[in-house]
């Protein structure tokens, strides 16, 4: 949900700023814009559309050493030009970069018209502008600090000064923003990915706080003016994650690191003598989770689609009832949450807008909140009373493909945990942690074998529609696969519990309609062969997958992709490599970009 950049130093600004904003596009990519500061003043230069469209606007080579860039996914009017950032001041002296959102926007507009302010776009962000102007006296830093104290919202924002060539001023509330230290050079940027190729010495902003920079060092303080020190972190190994290296996306790249997903989520954490799971992060004791008789899943997009496998899971192997609601339907809504309610937040980003909505109305009211997230220093782990990280590294592929993945398997591993707190014997414990240490291999084999999808694609790739079928455990994965398949390859796709299909959705089949069905073996195998029967008499095509050696589906299917036998409560981490497969190989089928699909951002952080 935008990304910003913002360079001061001894070389030219340029490239750190193309460079970054590239680094950054997964965070929005609908326009771009960049404003560096020459001996004639700021020089602003826009486009709609990616950076690679901003880059062709600019000259070949620009010598200034001071510059900030933005791109953007639009929230407040269109992604046009003169919406795009940096937004000016009325004299054109002042300009600003901003992530995030801001409340009262329309409140300030109205009071800066009034004052005489001229607006030039739609924005919520160019109130910023006009706003530093108002308290602008020489102190860049006091007049952001002071009208960033009218502001209501989030943000992260860089701000330079036509005026003053050794200055950038920076601060957050809300959004992620840090900066990197060189030698007589500093970045700031809204995610350490855009930085590390060019330094590995770290600043991580805290939220409330302003940070004035200049070539040769910088100042932080907190927004109510009180100085703080800032440690400044080494971080020499962490460039690798956020590099594609060989692969043609990063959403490949991610998937092949899912077999290493399952291991570190599982690392430390599974006691295989005891067949017991311990997690640090919780804060709750064994007895304190035993004494939970209800589960609340809260989250949006792919995450409320893992808590509903957690609530399949909670209710099957644990026999605790379980709700799952979305975030956005959540924070509207009377809550009825019990006490004795273990309440999660499952969240990849640790800041979609909703879902911190969401906990932070639970909190309001007294209640503990325990959060699933990948991302340790977000606003969600930061908040909650304790949580599990899921440890999958950074994920920059837009389209959730390795942070679903692992918050599936911390889920699994917490049902398994409340599951063997109450009626789960030690030796049905013993199988299914053994069958778990299998799963990187399984996975593994399963991703190499991509290029069998290729008459599946076949029968996807020119459909307009598509059904996703599966149930119980695999329905959400129907469901995550359908979501997916829209996300990247542009593809209407429903999912449906495969026993609902006859209540309407069928009359949709004819001969072309592809379906794709999740049968493996488990306890209603039989039950979703009757729906694949339903769906072959009216000749549509079937996509099945489904457990090795299971030659009756095989017969059925005009596709059929094996997996290997596995217990049920893992079924739904094993057939969910297919869909993602699926929906990338129809995504790549079509030419289309799949790291970056229309329309999306990675982390939604407004409403
Ligand atoms: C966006 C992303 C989805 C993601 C959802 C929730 O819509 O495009 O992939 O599932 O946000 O994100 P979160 O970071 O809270 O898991």
């Amino acid at each position: 949900m935008c990304g910003i950049v913002g360079y001061i130093g001894n070389r030219p600004a340029m490239p750190f700023l193309l460079e970054g904003l590239r680094r950054l596009e997964y965070r929005g990519y609908d326009s771009a814009g960049v404003a560096r500061l020459t001996s004639a003043g700021l020089a602003v230069t826009k486009a709609a559309g990616k950076v690679a469209e901003l880059a062709a606007l600019l000259p070949a080579e620009t010598q200034e050493t001071l510059g900030i860039a933005h791109t953007r996914w639009a929230t407040h009017g269109a992604p046009s030009e003169v919406n795009a950032h940096p937004h000016l001041d009325c004299g054109g002296k002042i300009a600003v970069v901003h992530n995030g959102i801001i409340e009262n926007f329309q409140h300030l507009k109205r009071r800066l018209e009034d004052e005489g302010h001229r607006f030039r776009s739609e924005t919520d962000t160019e109130v910023l502008a006009h706003l530093i102007e108002k308290h602008y006296r020489e102190n860049l830093g006091e007049a952001v600090r002071l009208a960033l104290q009218d502001v209501r919202g989030a943000y992260a924002v860089a701000v330079v000064v036509a005026d003053q060539p050794n200055l950038i001023v920076a601060a957050r509330r809300g959004s992620p923003l840090v900066m990197g230290v060189g030698l007589h050079e500093h970045f700031v940027a809204s995610d350490i990915g855009a930085i590390l190729p060019f330094t590995k010495d770290i600043v991580y902003l805290n939220d409330g706080e302003l940070v004035r920079i200049s070539r040769e060092g910088f100042r932080a303080m907190t927004l109510d003016n009180i100085w703080v020190e800032k440690p400044v972190e080494h971080l020499a190994h962490e460039a690798d994650k956020y590099e594609k290296g060989q692969w043609p996306h990063y959403m490949l790249k991610e998937m092949h690191e899912q077999p290493e997903v399952v291991r570190r989520a599982a690392m430390g954490r599974v006691l295989a003598d005891d067949a017991m799971v311990r997690f640090g992060g919780l804060n709750l004791t064994m007895s304190e989770l035993r004494a939970k008789r209800r589960v609340v899943i809260i989250g949006c997009g792919s995450a409320s689609y893992a808590g509903m496998v957690g609530k399949y899971l909670f209710e099957e192997f644990a026999g605790i009832p379980t709700d799952v609601v979305a975030a956005s339907e959540f924070r509207y809504k009377r809550i009825h949450v019990e006490d004795d309610a273990l309440v999660l937040v499952v969240s990849q980003s640790g800041e979609t807008a909703d879902t911190l909505a969401a906990l932070r109305e639970l909190k309001r009211k007294g209640l503990k909140v325990y959060g699933i997230s990948n991302v340790l220093a977000s606003s969600i782990a930061r908040e909650t009373d304790g949580g599990i990280f899921i440890n999958a590294g950074p994920e920059i592929g837009v389209a959730s493909t390795k942070a679903f993945l692992g918050q599936l398997t911390v889920l699994t591993l917490l049902a398994f945990l409340m599951g063997r707190l109450r009626e789960m014997s030690v030796a049905d414990g013993r199988d299914v942690l053994r069958q778990l240490g299998q799963l990187p291999t399984i996975i593994d084999d399963i991703l190499a074998r991509r290029a069998e999808l290729a008459p599946a694609v076949a029968l996807l790739k020119d459909a307009p529609s598509a059904f996703y079928l599966g149930r119980k455990m695999t329905y959400p994965i129907a469901l995550e696969g359908a979501l997916k398949l829209k996300e990247i390859a542009y593809i209407h796709a429903e999912a449906y519990p495969a026993g609902e299909m006859k209540h309407g959705p069928i009359a949709l089949l004819t001969g072309t309609f592809p379906c794709v069905v999740l049968a493996p073996k488990d306890s209603v195998r039989e039950k979703t062969l009757s729906n694949v029967q339903e769906i072959r008499a009216r000749s549509a095509k079937i996509i099945a997958i489904g457990t090795q050696g299971d030659a009756e589906l095989a017969a059925l299917s005009d596709v059929f992709f094996p997996i290997p036998e596995i217990h049920e409560m893992l079924l739904p981490l094993v057939t969910l490599i297919p869909m993602q497969m699926l929906a990338y190989e129809t995504a790549v089928a079509k030419g289309y970009d799949v790291d970056k699909p229309r329309n999306l951002a990675k982390s939604v952080t407004v409403e």
